[in-house]
């Protein structure tokens, strides 16, 4: 069993990314620049915003943090939007997510310029890639095609059952993964909820994907002996051996787990870091866009 190491394999591409952004920077006398809007103080979503904001100074990259009240009314918010829409500034835009519950999170995404849409979440770049067309493609699908590549893990003719249809994760890894070419031609199978004897499903897979946010959800009688699994989940879980009384957990129950499998990825430091190096890519990607 191979540990798909997402922290090692982030930290290679960050040096490729600074590179380029470095080059970039060269070309056009100033830098890449990602602005996060943040409503509310839920702590998971502060703690990504800042991990965002470390990664772009580690590349040269700019970024703004506009830290909102929870409280913001819809047209506030929209209002934020659309002015750094318009900041010739700002390359890319993204608005942390979920959002308080009195908030329209649908309509606030389609408000972003598809253009600076760097976590692919407009109707236009997820329609845009299912087609196939140059788009901005959400930062953890990237992540784990990325993963799957730097570790040569073949895709064409796998077996790909992916758990979980979120609009994040599992409806455009879906279209990733079977989209024609290198890093696809998988034949993908989307679970969910009412997806009837899902062992028998998962135990089909080359390529296991777990994308549901339940932790530990995942067990061994689920994988075939020599799957590649994915775990996308990462929930605070309590455990009393623990210092803190908490650890972090995936949607796999790794240890039951992980004798079965050729690779597996770790939680934390599997597939968040790689998502994390998505979004610098694709704001790399706008600017160099914004500059053609
Ligand atoms: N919340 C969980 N994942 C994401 C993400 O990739 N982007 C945004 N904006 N919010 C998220």
């Amino acid at each position: 069993m191979v540990l798909l190491d997402g922290k090692a394999a982030a930290e290679a591409m960050k040096k490729d990314i600074a590179g380029e952004v470095a080059r970039w920077i060269g070309e056009c006398g100033r830098k890449p620049h990602l602005a996060a809007i943040v409503v509310g103080q839920d702590p998971a979503s502060l703690t990504y915003v800042r991990n965002k904001e470390n990664d772009c100074r580690q590349v040269g990259m700019d970024s703004s943090v506009y830290r909102l009240s929870a409280n913001i009314s819809q047209e506030g918010l929209i209002e934020c939007v659309r002015t750094l829409n318009e900041d010739p500034a700002v390359d890319g835009l993204i608005v942390q997510l979920p959002l308080p519950g009195h908030l329209n999170e649908q309509e606030i995404i389609e408000t972003i310029d598809p253009s600076k849409d760097v976590d692919g979440f407009h109707p236009v770049n997820v329609g845009r890639m299912v087609l196939g067309l140059p788009s901005f493609v959400s930062a953890t699908p990237a992540g784990i095609s990325d993963l799957l590549d730097y570790y040569r893990i073949p895709t064409r003719g796998k077996e790909c059952v992916i758990i979980g249809r979120s609009n994040i994760v599992g409806k455009p890894l879906a279209n990733l993964l079977s989209r024609k070419g290198p890093g696809g031609d998988c034949t993908v199978t989307l679970c969910h909820s009412q997806t009837a004897d899902l062992a028998k499903v998962c135990r089909r897979a080359d390529i296991l994907v777990a994308a549901l946010g339940r932790p530990l959800f995942l067990k061994a009688n689920m994988v075939k002996e020599g799957a590649v699994v994915i775990d996308v989940g990462i929930t605070r879980i309590e455990d009393k051996s623990t210092k803190s009384g908490f650890r972090l957990a995936g949607d796999v129950d790794f240890e039951a787990v992980a004798p079965r499998c050729s690779y597996i990825t770790p939680v934390p430091g599997g597939v968040g870091p790689m998502t994390r190096i998505s979004l610098l890519k694709n704001t790399l990607q706008a600017a160099l866009k914004r500059n053609q």
